[in-house]
């Protein structure tokens, strides 16, 4: 199963991703922002991610659904994004992502977040996704923000972060399928 955009490709991790998964969560700048990134990421780190991530695109009910964006012009793993604890029963899932810090402010997450969410609401059916974001997360909060994103609170010093020990606030935000179908309007027509 793989996501296609203009310049990116979404697809299940393989074996091979491992030093381009590592080139970009290892970068401290990422890893500070993400709870679960251990810092420094390691080779062992990103072969583990794959292999866990690999049996859960495997399981009969799917829970996890994680994929690497390859940038089709350089065949390079440029990011992650995934779709998580996926209930399909409550038609929720919470998604989160990364870019390599040399490919930032390109419209890269962007690009993958339009396809990712028409697929979860589209295809999977769901009704609703989350997404929790550090406070002080600039780039992400305003990622939210863009694609219809709704902030419904903040849980007060909720999360440590794996890399830097670092207590965090956390934003909770929420896209139910309209928010999405009224910001998916606005960004394909800025395109
Ligand atoms: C958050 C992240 C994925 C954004 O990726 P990106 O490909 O650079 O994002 P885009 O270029 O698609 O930009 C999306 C919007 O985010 C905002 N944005 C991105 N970087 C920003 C920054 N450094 N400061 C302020 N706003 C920023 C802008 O509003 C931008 O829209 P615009 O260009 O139309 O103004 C990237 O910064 C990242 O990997 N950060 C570290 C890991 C992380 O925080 N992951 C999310 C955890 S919740």
């Amino acid at each position: 199963m793989q996501l296609e955009t203009k310049r990116l490709i979404l697809r299940k991790p393989k074996k091979s991703d491992w030093k381009d998964i590592v080139e970009g969560v290892g970068e401290l700048d990422i890893a500070k922002m993400m709870s679960y990134i251990p810092h420094p990421y390691k080779k062992s780190d990103a072969i583990d991610f794959i292999k866990k991530t690999n049996k859960k695109w495997k399981q009969k009910i799917i829970t996890s659904m994680q994929f690497s964006i390859e940038l089709k012009a350089e065949k390079k793993i440029i990011g992650g994004i995934g779709i998580g604890d996926i209930n399909k029963f409550s038609g929720t899932a919470q998604t989160g992502s990364w870019i390599n810090k040399k490919y930032w402010r390109n419209g890269y997450i962007t690009e993958a977040k339009i396809i990712v969410n028409d697929f979860a609401f589209d295809k999977l059916k769901l009704r609703r996704l989350d997404s929790y974001v550090y406070r002080d997360n600039k780039a992400s909060n305003a990622t939210q923000k863009k694609m219809g994103y709704v902030l419904e609170g903040t849980l007060r010093k909720s999360k440590k972060c794996m890399a830097t020990e670092i207590i965090h606030d956390q934003n909770v935000y929420g896209l139910l399928k309209e928010d999405w179908k009224k910001a998916r309007k606005k960004l394909i027509n800025k395109e």
